[in-house]
């Protein structure tokens, strides 16, 4: 049984999507479009605008004016965070239709979009909403030691960094743009947002709910096309004040090159190979962590607990235990009733993952269960398990992106952290014993952004996220974000 796409879905699909640049709906310059399948089928969902540097130009320019001269910088705090909050109440509003177009664009079941994905975008723009009103600078009392008997008043201002290029991953859509968007538009910036060119509608959807809320014409425009060319572009551009990105680790190195050219602010959040570690005395509830770890989101989560640690009394327990799950999980189109896990997003993502099973069975590593393709239509890949792994094969060391996960033994807390933290990464952390104090002492040596306890992938828009080493630079949520989007003045008065 499928799930029944809403008439306002079909007639979403059904019309070309254009760019969103200045309030207006537009084509590309150059008039071209791509296509975006629906990866349960490889079938063309939709068509969209392929903008590419001339268009973000454009929009670059709307932004440029709207973040100059626009009514939004004239805006009282307290407007704009009414603003913002509409925003998060129609996303909720409009909740089943960006489900189903984030199922049918990326792959992912319909009721887990609607379950997690939809409910916390709407959640960053509530949260942000209410530190629009709360940006705030201090008084300071400076010293001046070579001038003598001055006396001064001195504060700060956090303002705005300026316009805003935002380039976002397709695992998870909507979700992605809400953490840039929101706390952008909180701190006053405006934007110009790059979606993934494999899951396109719903930031093409949102655009029309930013706009619905009340957003000013320029303050949000949406560029859909290319990485290589709108993406990079956008990165390069001279007119941007910072660029946020979100997706691989090797195209964050390239964004840190294209930044250098006017120095805008950077932030990025990469890749991860994130150690998910069992002890001896972890609750049973473990298991079944360890596989949500992996298998969430189809592995397709920077986050993913791609590298399983069990210690050595229940290697074989824990590992079975995941493996059973593995096995159990049905694979179907997201938008089939009882489909527990999609397809992966792309053609692309599929000989990638593929390929990373090869060469760690080539490479001498068991599949425990899972190991190849499912299917032969769609980009299915079968849940996996790989065991007899060493610490420098490639399925260890780097990051897969799909539901595949190494299983290692350990003996002892002293040797745990030094495997753990063994890896370029530094993103996220499990941990999973009912000895609370062992939990934190360990927490607390592991190099990595998120330490999850006896849970996993909990996340909150009032929790900062972000990464150590390679995986990034500054943090999303929280208050933190918010000095990520802000530039401080300090102003001195000689009195
Ligand atoms: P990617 O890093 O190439 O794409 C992410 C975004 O960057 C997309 O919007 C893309 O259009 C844009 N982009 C690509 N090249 C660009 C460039 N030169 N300049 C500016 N923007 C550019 O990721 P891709 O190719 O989709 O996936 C490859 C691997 O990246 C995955 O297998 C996974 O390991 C990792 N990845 C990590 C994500 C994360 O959340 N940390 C999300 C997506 C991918
Ligand atoms: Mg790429």
């Amino acid at each position: 049984m499928t799930v029944t796409v809403d008439r306002s879905v079909e007639e979403f699909t059904a019309a070309p999507r254009q760019l969103f640049i200045n309030g207006q709906w537009t084509t590309a310059a150059s008039g071209k479009t791509f296509d975006t399948p629906n990866p349960a089928t490889g079938q063309t969902l939709a068509r969209i605008a392929e903008g590419d540097a001339a268009d973000i130009d454009k929009a670059v320019g709307a932004a440029r004016r709207a973040f100059d001269d626009g009514p939004w910088g004239r805006l009282t705090p307290s407007e704009r965070g009414r603003i913002i909050w509409r925003i998060g109440d129609l996303i909720l509003e409009h909740a089943e239709e960006l489900a189903q177009l984030e199922s049918l664009d990326n792959g992912k079941p319909y009721p887990v979009a609607l379950a997690a994905d939809i409910p916390l975008s709407a959640d960053m723009f509530h949260y942000m909403a209410g530190w629009a009103t709360k940006i705030e600078g201090n008084t300071i009392d400076i010293s001046v030691p070579y001038m003598p008997g001055a006396n001064f008043h001195t504060y700060t201002l956090r303002e705005p960094v300026g316009v805003v290029g935002q380039i976002i991953p397709w695992n998870f859509p909507l979700l992605m743009a809400a953490w840039k968007l929101a706390p952008a538009l909180t701190t006053g910036n405006t934007v110009v947002l790059k979606p993934a060119e494999q899951t396109p509608l719903t930031a093409l959807k949102l655009a029309e709910l930013i706009a619905a809320a009340g957003v000013p014409d320029g303050v949000v425009n949406v560029v859909t096309g290319f990485g290589e060319t709108a993406g990079a572009a956008l990165a390069a551009h001279p007119h941007v004040d910072k660029v946020a990105f979100t997706g691989s680790t090797e195209v964050g190195k390239l964004i840190v090159q294209a930044a250098a050219g006017n120095l805008k602010k950077v932030s990025l959040e990469l890749g991860g190979k994130s150690p998910n570690i069992v002890f001896e005395d972890a609750s049973p509830a473990a298991v079944e962590g360890a596989a949500n770890a992996i298998f969430f989101n189809h592995g397709q989560c920077c986050v993913a607990g791609s590298r399983l640690f069990v210690q050595e009394g229940r290697f074989d327990e824990v590992v079975e235990g995941v493996a059973q799950i593995a096995r159990s999980i049905r694979l179907g189109p997201g938008m089939e009733s009882g489909t527990q896990m999609g397809p992966l997003v792309s053609d692309e993502q599929l000989r990638r993952v593929t390929g990373y099973l090869e060469s760690g069975l080539a490479d001498g590593a068991t599949a425990v269960t899972g190991g190849t393709r499912h299917g032969d239509q769609g980009y299915f890949v079968e849940p996996t398990v790989l065991t007899n792994t060493r610490p420098d094969m490639k399925v260890v060391r780097e990051e897969i992106f799909g539901p595949v996960v190494v299983a290692a033994p350990f003996s002892s807390i002293d040797d745990i952290a030094a495997a753990a933290n063994d890896t370029d990464y530094g993103l996220g952390a499990g941990i999973w014993t009912q000895d609370i104090s062992k939990a934190h002492a360990l927490a607390k040596k592991i190099r990595a952004g998120s330490v999850w306890i006896n849970c996993y992938n909990v996340f909150d828009a009032s929790l900062p996220f972000g990464g150590y080493k390679q995986s990034g630079w500054g943090r999303e949520m929280g208050h933190e974000v918010l000095e990520a989007y802000t530039e401080v003045k300090a102003v001195t008065t000689l009195l």
